[in-house]
């Protein structure tokens, strides 16, 4: 077997023919004959003229290839004390079923669906369905607020939208019709038809005209087959946040996707068919979609869909309960998730009611993996513990520990090498390579590999304005680290206005555009704090506006309020302080990084264009 440098090595010497290789797994309508299509460079194009559906690479060809009656899907829901299992071939008829619904409610290939939904399995279905008509999903995180839903809406103009009367978040029912119906006032865009999955904890108020009844329509429907799209046809869009409020719809493709993607179940994750795999986080996300959706039905495992939360739901055996019940293999969840285990139970004492033997791996990513969790979860657990580090527009992972490929020693706080495909370098902010140990932008040499973003929805100028210009021929990741010695990755944080907040990707732009909106607000600035439960959480400040006499709190209640109101719970906008002033440089750009570095208590580098010296005191006293 060929070892992970050699491998690495093959994959950028002759890219096509790797991936063109790593395309036979896939079962293609027609299969490819070009594989990179660098005609309209920077945007490359991978298997332009193969066709195939994702869906039925999913579902179908195993249920033929005779693996019908394994399970496919187990729905595991502590919330609702509920554990439901799918086999192959029962997913297969949920979803053909619901794509014949969605085709007689004229939903065609090409045509957009919104998903609005918790994390039951009528939103893998849904997806499934979606991708099994040629159809585009967008999938919208459910602690999202009505605004932020609206957003979305308007972006990819959806022909129906699919949602669920509620979700559940530990022991409270979050009602989320009116939450769609507030968005669908504020947005312009009218989609024809609201699909409401009616749960048996909170019955929605349907619309006449407008609103179905799921069960209903899904129980008059004929089941639909697959349709063969275009390699290059997307699959999805989903939203994550910029540098600004107006998050980037990032598209995914076919092709490139199934092809990566089951290529990253058996390389990186060392995943065999039927093992079983569990991705603990939520189908909004990037992780979501890729390894508990598509991959794992790619590569014919067993996935699982956890309603429910690390600590609380019931305890903080949680995740070794549901390991052990269904045998999971690899678990695959963010840091975070760990540290509200430990808070819990320190020392891992729940741990003694399970039998854990079935398990192998444990991966982690969304944020970066501190030294501290990872000892904590290696010797809780007695497993390799893989950080690996990648983002929603790349699909799966950029740096990874390769575990079909022979892992190599784990260096704490590191993901380790970059993974095949993927051509990793630090650059200095005029373009130079940077020396081993020297931390600078981390970016990737083009073309991306099969998988990642081919642009930003109906937005090209965006996709080459926000990672292609910066460094020309290059990527630009919007993360900052070094390559050590070894060809190891450090990844130490974002670059920009993103931050990390219990692994959901956040914009402080946008809070800052929401902050800005109250009356009372002259000037603002939000950017990420150190928060020992979620790795980063938001921190505000506000100056007022010249006149304004009412007590600080009442304006500072007011601003989180309208954070969540606009933005979402999601957002853990939870502080916020009133200050005179805050530092600029002399041609008035707000410097947030120092002010993080204040707070975190970290070295503070005062760049020689700063308007007045004399703030860093004023602000270390004010933000102690
Ligand atoms: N729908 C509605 N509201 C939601 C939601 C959803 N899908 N998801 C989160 N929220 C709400 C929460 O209820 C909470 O509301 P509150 O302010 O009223 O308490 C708020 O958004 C913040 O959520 P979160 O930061 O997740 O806090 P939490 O206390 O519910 O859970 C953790 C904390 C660490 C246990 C949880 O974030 C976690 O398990 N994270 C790791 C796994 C993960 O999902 N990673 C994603 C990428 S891999
Ligand atoms: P998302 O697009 O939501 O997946 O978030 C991507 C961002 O999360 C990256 O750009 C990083 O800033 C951060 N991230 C994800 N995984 C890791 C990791 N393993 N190490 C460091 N940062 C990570």
């Amino acid at each position: 077997m060929a070892t992970i440098d050699e491998v690495y090595r093959a994959s950028l010497a002759d890219p096509e023919g790797y991936w063109r290789s790593a395309a036979e797994a896939v079962d293609w309508e027609t299969a490819p004959r070009t594989i990179l299509d660098a005609s309209a460079a920077p945007f490359y194009r991978w298997f332009p003229d193969g066709e195939l559906n994702t869906a039925f690479n999913c579902l179908d060809r195993h249920v033929a290839a005779g693996r019908g009656d394994q399970v496919a899907l187990v729905y595991d829901s502590p919330v609702t004390g509920t554990i439901r299992r799918y086999t192959y071939a029962e997913l297969t008829d949920e979803t053909a079923r619901l794509a014949g619904a969605l085709a007689g409610l004229g939903v065609g290939r090409g045509d957009r669906v919104l998903l609005y939904m918790p994390m039951v399995p009528e939103a893998v279905i849904g997806m499934l369905a979606c991708a099994r008509l040629g159809a585009v999903h967008s999938v919208v995180f459910g602690g999202f607020a009505p605004r932020e839903l609206a957003i979305r809406i308007d972006d990819a103009t959806p022909t129906v939208v699919l949602t669920a009367s509620c979700g559940i978040e530990g022991q409270r029912v979050i009602p989320y019709k009116p939450l769609l119906d507030e968005a669908l006032r504020l947005a312009e865009h009218e989609p024809r038809t609201v699909v409401v999955l009616q749960r048996a904890q909170l019955t929605a108020a349907l619309q006449a005209g407008r609103d179905r009844d799921w069960h209903d329509l899904v129980a008059a429907a004929e089941p639909a087959g697959c349709v063969p799209v275009a390699a290059t046809d997307p699959l999805y869009i989903l939203y994550t946040s910029g540098t600004t409020g107006r998050p980037k719809g990032v598209v995914r493709d076919n092709g490139g996707h199934a092809v990566a993607l089951q290529w990253s179940m058996a390389n990186v994750y060392g995943a065999r068919p039927g093992d079983v795999f569990w991705a603990a986080s939520d189908v909004g996300w990037v992780v979501g979609h890729s390894y508990i959706v598509y991959a794992p039905l790619l590569a014919g495992c067993t996935t699982i869909l956890y309603e429910g939360k690390p600590v609380g739901t019931p305890d903080a055996g949680a995740f070794w309960r549901v390991i052990a019940t269904h045998g999971v293999r690899i678990l695959f969840t963010a840091p975070t998730a760990f540290r509200a285990i430990r808070k819990e139970d320190p020392q891992g004492r729940r741990l003694a009611d399970y039998d854990l033997s079935c398990f192998e791996t444990l991966f982690l990513a969304g944020e970066r993996t501190d030294p501290d969790t990872l000892r904590f979860a290696q010797d809780l657990l007695g497993v390799p513990v893989i950080d690996h580090w990648w983002q929603t527009e790349t699909g799966w992972p950029i740096a990874a520990n390769c575990m079909g490929l022979g892992p190599l020693p784990v260096k704490p706080g590191s993901p380790t090498r970059a993974v095949p495909g993927y051509d990793v370098r630090v650059l200095r902010e005029n373009g130079d390579q940077a020396e081993p140990g020297e931390t600078g932008a981390i970016v990737i040499r083009l073309p991306l590999p099969p998988g990642a973003l081919p642009t930003l929805w109906n937005d090209d100028e965006r996709y080459l304005s926000s990672y292609l210009e910066a460094f020309p021929g290059h990527y630009l990741t919007g993360d900052g680290g070094y390559l050590d010695d070894d060809g190891y990755l450090f990844v130490m944080g974002r670059t920009d206005d993103v931050i990390n907040v219990a692994g959901h990707r956040l914009s402080t732009g946008a809070m800052e555009e929401v902050l800005a909106t109250h009356p009372d607000v002259a000037e603002c600035a939000v950017f990420g704090v150190p928060d020992e439960l979620r790795g980063e959480v938001p921190l505000g400040l506000v100056v007022l506006k010249d006149g304004v006499r009412r007590p600080d709190q009442e304006i500072v209640d007011e601003v989180i309020a309208l954070v969540r109101s606009q933005i979402g719970a999601v957002a853990v906008f939870r502080d916020a302080r009133v200050v005179p002033r805050l530092p600029k440089t002399r041609s008035g750009k707000i410097l947030r990084g120092m002010m993080r570095a204040i707070v975190a208590g970290d070295e503070v580098v005062v760049p020689s264009t700063i308007e007045d010296p004399a703030i860093i005191d004023e602000l270390r006293r004010q933000l102690r």
